[in-house]
Parts: C-alpha cells; sequence; structure tokens
C-alpha cells in the first residue's frame, strides 16, 4: 500500500453533481469527476493529447470524448479507444463521505477552487 503521499480531497456535495454532470476540480493538476447513472468517477481533466478540459466532453456510457479532437477515455480505466491520444489519463479513487464527495490525489495536488456552489 502506497497511500502515504496521497489524500482525500473534499469536491463537492453529492446533490450538486447529478447523474450525468461532471464537475472540474480546480487543482495541480486539475482533476474531473463524473456522475455515471449515478456512479462517481474521477480521471485527470487534462486529456493527454493536447490541452482539453475533459469535463467539458461528451460522456457516453463509461467514455467521455474529448471536445477538441474526439478521442474516447475509459473512465474506469483511463485508457484512451482512438488517436490522437495514445496515452491514459490517471484514474483516482472516489468516496462519497457523509454526502461528501472525495478524491484521492497526489499530496501535490495543492489547491482546490470551491464546492461550486
Ligand atoms: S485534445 Fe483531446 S484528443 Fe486532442
Amino acid at each position: 500500500m502506497s497511500s502515504e503521499n496521497k489524500e482525500w480531497l473534499n469536491v463537492c456535495p453529492l446533490d450538486d453533481l447529478p447523474e450525468g454532470e461532471a464537475i472540474r476540480v480546480d487543482s495541480d493538476p486539475p482533476i474531473a469527476v463524473f456522475n455515471v447513472d449515478g456512479t462517481i468517477l474521477a480521471i485527470d481533466d487534462t486529456c493527454t493529447h493536447q490541452e482539453a478540459s475533459l469535463s467539458e466532453g461528451w460522456v457516453e456510457g463509461y467514455d467521455v470524448e474529448c471536445p477538441l479532437h474526439a478521442s474516447c477515455f475509459n473512465l474506469r480505466t483511463g485508457q484512451p479507444d482512438q488517436p490522437p491520444a495514445t496515452e491514459p489519463v490517471r484514474v483516482h479513487r472516489v468516496t462519497v463521505n457523509n454526502g461528501l464527495i472525495q478524491v484521492e490525489v497526489a499530496r501535490s495536488v495543492n489547491s482546490i477552487k470551491s464546492f461550486g456552489a
């Protein structure tokens, strides 16, 4: 277990992320959190091809399509399905604690903008 350099960051209340919605956590690096049919999933927000924000992409099943060049990333594995992106994004562990969504990230993440509400 190598969780000593990890920490849990508060994202937002579960009620603020309805099914089918996504939120961008303004951390370093930013993280995209999705609610897919009640399942909360988190990946790096920045596409591995260029600088697109994946939280602004289109979700289909457990894939999110990059809004710039249409590579689709699997929200559970981080793997892209087709070029131009070839590198996976990181997948982050998520928990819901007392109605609050939390994401496990590396300790270097140092800021969160807000709960968005
Ligand atoms: S920026 Fe995402 S596929 Fe190009």
